[in-house]
């Protein structure tokens, strides 16, 4: 049992996927922490963001074991993460780590950008969560100004655009939803709400 969650940065995805594992027994796997954790390798290392062969070398390094969602959160690694995501070896890398984790029993939630589409075209449930730029970039500010840390609410608002634009825009696996996946805008709801919105699709594909 595969639960595919897609959607654009900062829609809500990672707490709800981990919310969705967790009410299931599954086992979850956040799969930008894998092209996080491969471009951190990459600047820990001193080595250039746009040397593919290089980029896949340390891409077939990662362990999934290791990710760790605090070390990789920050947010330049999110950024450095959507360039290196343009490569078709690193992607190519990482998917396969991707699908070998997607078959453990009992079942499994895998979110990022291309699991519907691309890494588990096959899954029973395909959820496309998002919200608007806007929204997505309130709740990124209300997180990071809620720990006291400063924050541009339109810095925040231009990189959240800019970064839809390079995943939606790239060649290989761009982010859009599969065709087959319910739609979950997530503007005008709570993360409770949405959690109760993706429980009754799930319920619901379950049965069959
Ligand atoms: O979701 P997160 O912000 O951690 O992802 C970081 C970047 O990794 C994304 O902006 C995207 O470019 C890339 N990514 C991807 N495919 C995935 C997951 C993430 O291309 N399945």
């Amino acid at each position: 049992m595969i639960i595919a969650i897609d959607g654009p940065a900062a829609a809500g995805k990672g707490t709800l996927s981990r919310r969705v594992a967790q009410e299931y027994g599954f086992h979850h796997l956040d799969t930008g922490l894998t092209y996080r954790a491969t471009a951190k390798a990459l600047i820990d290392a001193g080595l250039p963001l746009d040397d593919e062969a290089l980029a896949e070398g340390v891409a077939r390094e990662i362990e999934l074991a290791d990710l760790d969602r605090e070390i990789l959160s920050a947010h330049a690694i999110g950024e450095a993460a959507s360039k290196i995501a343009v490569m078709p070896l690193v992607r190519r890398a990482l998917v396969e780590a991707q699908r070998a984790f997607s078959v453990r029993a009992p079942g499994t939630v895998l979110d990022g950008r291309d699991i519907g589409t691309v890494v588990c075209p096959d899954a029973p449930v395909k959820l496309y969560v998002t919200a608007s730029a806007e929204v997505r970039a309130r709740r990124r500010f209300d997180e990071i100004t809620g720990n006291g840390i400063p924050a541009d609410f339109l810095e925040i608002l231009a990189d959240i655009v800019k970064r839809d634009e390079r995943d939606m825009g790239r060649a290989d696996s761009p982010l859009r939803p599969a065709p087959d996946a319910h739609l979950l805008d997530t503007s005008e709801m709570s993360i409770e709400a949405a959690f109760w919105a993706a429980k009754t699709i799930i319920d619901a594909a379950l049965k069959h």
